[in-house]
């Protein structure tokens, strides 16, 4: 038997037709997809611009970048997530600071976050990149307060969370990466995720200057925009005026990725199913629930319990064709990191880092698999592994 993954992508025939189709017309890159699929996810996310680039990782690049990150800049992020969250601030030599999570939402705790920020001179701090971690939807209409009272940008890392959602403070929907609170939100459509295109990224924001940016920065800070020209030698003209990469997703992918994002409810609605039985499943088990896998807006990209004997579990599963995931080991533990700032202590990030595991969850998830995950779950505990 195969091993039954964590996360996995679902390829449909609308898919392989879609792409396809590319191949067989006059562009692989840089062709009509690429604006198609921006507007339709800047319409998924309800935000105002949405740009298409290679992967998560350049979209945090690109979007520190655009915020003004440099060598002056002092950024603050959460222990637990993957490695780009933070690694986007270095790649602009800027400095990470990080703050705890909160126990229950497993993402960063604004208490400590507002703490760091009161007992420090004004201006001490730039910006602040939340992450959506495993699907749930931070409370950015907070954060934004938080920011906007000491002058700082939110860079949201929502590539856990397309389609996730938190209500505001007038019990209106507001959707991850959706414009209103975050400068910019980031999305990556690696295969595990909602949204999978092999590789690829997203940027979204509602603000025009940072758009702009995004754009000239995803392709080599070349433009040939007459009305941004220095000067205009014929109609093969362009300028380098700023410095950038080639961070573009290419019109493939970009067909890919229309094709799946045309079914993101249907996988949402399959995660959030899948959810719910884990979680009256595992109600008798000593097994913890996070309290923000309760919530309405989760997108479920992973589905993380926490346990004593996580390392026990994580072997019984591994013997039983399961591959559970670990996410993440927290990034001051890193040692690209601990180098760097020394030996740092986040209590509830470490608290939780020795007791999660990511547990299949994806919506190609066979029904009948989903009840070998719970009965090895069940099994592993009444054979008294605890
Ligand atoms: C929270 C988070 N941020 C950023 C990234 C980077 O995305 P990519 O792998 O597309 O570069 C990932 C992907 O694993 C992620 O999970």
């Amino acid at each position: 038997m195969k091993p039954i993954p964590y996360g996995k992508q679902h390829i449909s025939e609308q898919d392989i037709e879609a792409v396809v189709s590319v191949l067989q017309e006059d562009f692989l890159t840089q062709g009509p997809r690429v604006k198609e699929f921006e507007e339709k996810f800047a319409q998924y996310v309800g935000s105002n611009y949405a740009v298409a680039v290679s992967n998560g990782t350049a979209a945090l690049h690109l979007s520190a970048l655009a915020l003004g990150v440099n060598q002056k800049s002092k950024v603050i992020t959460s222990p637990i997530t993957f490695a780009a969250s933070a690694n986007c601030i270095r790649y602009c030599g800027g400095e990470v600071e990080l703050c705890d999570i909160n126990p229950d939402t497993l993402c960063l705790d604004i208490s400590k976050v507002r703490e760091k920020l009161e007992s420090a001179p004004r201006g001490t701090y730039q910006g602040i990149i939340p992450v959506d971690f495993a699907g749930y939807a931070v409370d950015m209409e907070s954060f934004r307060k938080l920011a906007d009272k000491y002058g700082l940008w939110i860079l949201e890392d929502s590539c856990h969370a397309p389609g996730g959602f938190f209500r505001d403070s007038n019990n209106g929907v507001q959707k991850c990466g959706g414009g209103s609170f975050a400068d910019a939100a980031i999305f990556s459509f690696h295969p595990v995720k909602h949204i999978a295109c092999g590789e690829g990224g997203m940027i979204t924001t509602n603000d025009q200057y940072i758009y702009e940016k995004l754009l000239l920065l995803r392709s080599h800070g070349i433009t040939k925009d007459p009305n941004e020209l220095t000067k205009n030698d014929g109609g093969w003209y362009y300028e380098i005026q700023s410095l950038g990469y080639n961070y573009r997703m290419p019109d493939l992918l970009c067909a890919l990725g229309i094709s799946q994002l045309d079914r993101a409810e249907e996988g949402l609605k399959i995660r959030r199913e899948i959810a719910k039985k884990y979680i009256e499943a595992f109600s008798g088990l000593p097994v913890t629930i996070p309290k923000s896998s309760l919530h309405q807006g989760h997108a479920f990209h992973l589905f993380v319990i926490q346990v004593d004997e996580r390392k026990a579990l994580y072997d019984y599963l591994k013997g039983n064709g399961i591959s559970a995931q670990i996410h993440y080991i927290p990034v001051h533990k890193q040692p690209y990191y601990v180098e760097l700032y020394g030996e740092q202590v986040f209590k509830h990030a470490e608290k939780y880092y020795k007791r999660c595991i990511s547990i299949p969850m994806y919506p190609s998830l066979s029904s009948n698999d989903q009840d070998y995950v719970i009965e090895t779950i069940v099994q592993f505990y009444k054979q008294n592994h605890v």
